[in-house]
């Protein structure tokens, strides 16, 4: 029960080191070798992601907010919610646009913020009772490609996955997560997805290799909770930071490549990693869509489109779906 204070925090996360341990052996094992996108995302690596939001080449943050701005009292009346569940909410800068819409309804209550991320997600909880008044957060720091059935009942609730983040995922695990979510979900919840349009390539590129260094830094982070969490020594200045357009799977990769060879000694992991002059460990992809592939997306996990919303551009997308 929430206490209080209206905020409660169910924590899923940390739970099973064996889990962690196979997950990052498993794609340092892969060919190309990669990791698992979650681990950005320690307390400094959400700090570094929110300072992304703010470079002026990465346009999906402020063209996302803006367009929230511009349809969300709309995606309130046409839902009725009264209780946002948000996955991967980060440091939820966009989802106040959506509670101002909710309180302007008179329809805000509850608010469920899912992320892997622990600090933020009590930060986020926090500032958000102090913001608005008689809300209720109940925080669910977890995976959500493994434990979305701790997402609490009740209410008429919109499920949001903003920023992109779906493209985040390969397309089979896109499929399958979208699929996941709408088990979840009740009879007449509705489904709010942010996705990132196919452009040109020189804004795409420009938007994962700034000027100021920022992205690389955050890619780089990821090396550094691998040292927190499995123990193992990496020495930062022997990687690059690389982020490039995949034309075939119209993504954008991002890598680390090895600046020598070397051989990193893993022993939580049982493992000795070798890598070459210039052997790329890949970090995240970033897909960008076209409307009728998420239609597609969406459609194949089960949901009703009920509405598309873009900016005048066509650079973000924002899909509105229902669950039958
Ligand atoms: N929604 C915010 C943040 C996007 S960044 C925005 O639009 O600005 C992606 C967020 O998803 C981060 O906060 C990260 O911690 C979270 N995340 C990434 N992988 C996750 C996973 N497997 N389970 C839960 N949260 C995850
Ligand atoms: N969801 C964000 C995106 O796909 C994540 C992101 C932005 C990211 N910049 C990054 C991930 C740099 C790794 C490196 O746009």
């Amino acid at each position: 029960m929430l206490d209080q204070s209206n905020i409660l925090i169910d924590v899923h996360v940390h739970t099973d080191p064996d889990r962690v341990k196979q997950e990052i052996r498993n794609g340092l094992l892969s060919s190309p070798k990669k990791l698992p996108t979650k681990y950005f995302y320690d307390d400094r690596g959400s700090a570094l992601f929110e300072q992304i939001c703010e470079l002026p080449e990465y346009y999906p943050a402020r063209t996302e907010f803006q367009l929230l701005k511009n349809t969300a009292d709309d995606v309130v009346a046409q839902t009725g919610a009264d209780t946002l569940v948000e996955l991967g909410s980060g440091a939820a800068t966009k989802t106040r646009v959506l509670f101002d819409a909710m309180s302007r309804a008179k329809q805000l209550r509850l608010y469920v913020p899912f992320d892997v991320s622990e600090g933020i997600v009590r930060r986020v909880a926090q500032e958000l009772v102090e913001e608005y008044q008689g809300l209720q957060v109940h925080g669910i720091v977890g995976d959500f490609l493994a434990h979305l059935e701790h997402i609490p009942e009740g209410g008429k609730r919109l499920v949001a996955f903003l920023g992109g983040t779906i493209g985040n995922l390969g397309p089979e695990e896109a499929l399958a997560f979208l699929s996941s979510i709408y088990e979840e979900m009740g009879h007449g919840d509705f489904f709010l997805l942010g996705v990132q349009l196919t452009t040109d390539v020189n804004r795409l590129e420009a938007a994962y290799n700034d000027s100021a260094g920022i992205t690389e830094t955050f890619n780089k982070n990821i090396l550094s909770v691998l040292q927190s969490v499995i123990g193992a020594e990496f020495d930062l200045d022997a990687f690059e930071h690389i982020a490039r357009f995949n034309h075939e799977q119209h993504r954008i990769e991002i890598y680390l490549r090895s600046r020598r060879d070397q051989a990193i000694p893993i022993p939580e992991l049982d493992l000795h990693l070798r890598l070459h002059e210039g052997e790329e460990i890949l970090t995240e992809i970033s897909t960008k869509y076209t409307r009728p592939q998420v239609e597609t997306l969406l459609t194949g996990a089960g949901f009703s489109p009920v509405e598309w919303y873009t900016d005048p551009d066509h650079l973000h997308g924002l899909a509105l779906a229902k669950k039958r």
